[in-house]
């Protein structure tokens, strides 16, 4: 048994490295690709992390940081002599394109967020270095720029990774488009593509106040920690905005027709007011959860893009849906997107799971890089 465990161990000891890795990000999901890179050294080819950052500072080790203590290292970087051996700690500064040696493929993973990292990813792309994203703010915000990001792929030989920005990896983006290399051409998107609003709309019983669904949601991280951002819609315009524009639809984000919950008095109060500001969601919801049950229907939370006479509707917002209705089953947070096109027209595709959390992120983010590492699709 010995003898076997080391035939099979040798060689990850000789593995070349395969890519060279610069984190942007080690919040929730950061952390946990860190913990997913770790746990799986020598399973996966070798990545080497070069670079990792946070808004405040970042480190950098030509020869490699070790994946399970960089996020404590850059922690502690303000202070230099928590960092170690070779590392060097610098302040801020997003761009790492300093960092690589040239002659190993580069990739930038983005896990912040951040709108100052996001407007780099085009200029990256473009000089030959890969990008795999978590963050909407590339492809979700306005079409200018995500053509520039399709346009720097091109210029850069370079691919971007964008398994994780909507549906935390659940097979969506890839689905749209390998049908539409397939020659099919997408006629409708509908899905509840929020884990968050799913969460909401299945536990809500129309008898207990709304507002206390959404307390139990944020204290439990489902919401941001300002609930308002997930109900307003907004995070939910820039998933659809992704999933059209890989659907083939050059949308702006002003064509998606945003329904938000907010209502003004509760958009205009301050992060400490919004508490007790919450109950404004009461009565209306409670009427609109009695109409629908009135009619065995029940309310959802749906992003949806329909072709209709060669014209592009995009909405978001609250919806009545039949109980039977594929987007009104599944679980807990589970996102649900059905897709009709050429050769699923009268029964969509469906595709249902867990489209939201820092496991299931950080899973989609690392399969992005070996697809790229491996040169897969
Ligand atoms: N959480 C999820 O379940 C989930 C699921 C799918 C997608 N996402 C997306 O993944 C991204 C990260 O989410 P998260 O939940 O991990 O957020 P988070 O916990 O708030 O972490 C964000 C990280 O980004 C860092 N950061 C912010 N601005 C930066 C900058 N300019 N340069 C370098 N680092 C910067 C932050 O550093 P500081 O600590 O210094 O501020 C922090 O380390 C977001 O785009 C989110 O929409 C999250």
């Amino acid at each position: 048994m010995e003898a076997l465990a080391r035939t099979l161990e040798a060689p990850r000891k000789r593995a070349a490295v395969a890519a060279e890795i610069a984190l942007l990000g080690v919040g929730t999901v950061g952390g946990a690709l860190l913990q997913r890179i770790d746990r799986l050294h020598g399973v996966v080819p070798a990545l080497r992390v070069v670079h990792v950052a946070n808004s405040r500072s970042a480190i950098r080790d030509a020869d490699g940081l070790e994946p399970s203590q960089a996020r404590d290292h850059l922690l502690h970087a303000a202070g230099a002599a928590h960092v170690v051996g070779k590392t060097v700690a610098t302040s801020s500064g997003v761009n790492p394109l300093g960092t690589f040696d040239g002659s190993t493929p580069a990739i930038v993973i983005d896990a912040t967020g951040n709108e100052s990292v996001a407007a780099f990813h085009a200029d990256w792309l473009a000089q030959g270095v890969h990008v795999v994203t978590a963050s909407k703010l590339g492809q979700g915000v306005s079409l200018a720029r995500w053509q520039a990001i399709q346009s720097a792929c091109r210029a850069g030989r370079t691919r971007y990774g964008d398994a994780a920005t909507v549906g935390a990896g659940l097979p969506l983006l890839r689905s749209l488009r390998a049908l539409r290399d397939g020659g099919d051409a997408i006629t409708g998107i509908a899905g509840v593509l929020s884990g968050s609003m799913a969460w909401l709309f299945g536990a809500y019983d129309g008898l207990r106040p709304f507002s206390g669904f959404v307390r139990q949601a944020r204290d439990a991280g489902y919401t941001e920690p300002d609930p308002r951002e997930d109900l307003s819609g907004e995070d939910v315009r820039r998933k659809l905005l992704i999933l059209a524009r890989a659907a083939g639809f050059a949308l702006e984000a002003e064509d998606v027709v945003v329904d938000s919950l907010v209502p003004k008095p509760l958009a205009t109060c301050t992060l400490g007011d919004v508490d007790a500001s919450l109950g404004v969601l009461d009565g209306p919801l409670r009427d609109r959860f009695q109409q629908a049950y009135k009619h065995g229907e029940k309310l959802r939370h749906v992003a949806r893009l329909d072709v209709v006479d060669g014209r592009v509707r995009a909405r978001v917002g609250v919806e009545s849906l039949p109980a039977d209705h594929p987007l009104a089953a599944g679980q807990g947070t589970d996102n649900r997107v059905a897709i009709h096109c050429d050769r699923y027209d009268a029964q969509p595709l469906v595709i249902q799971g867990p489209g939201a959390g820092a496991g299931v992120t950080a899973a989609a983010l690392l399969d992005d890089v070996l697809r790229i590492v491996r040169g897969e699709d």
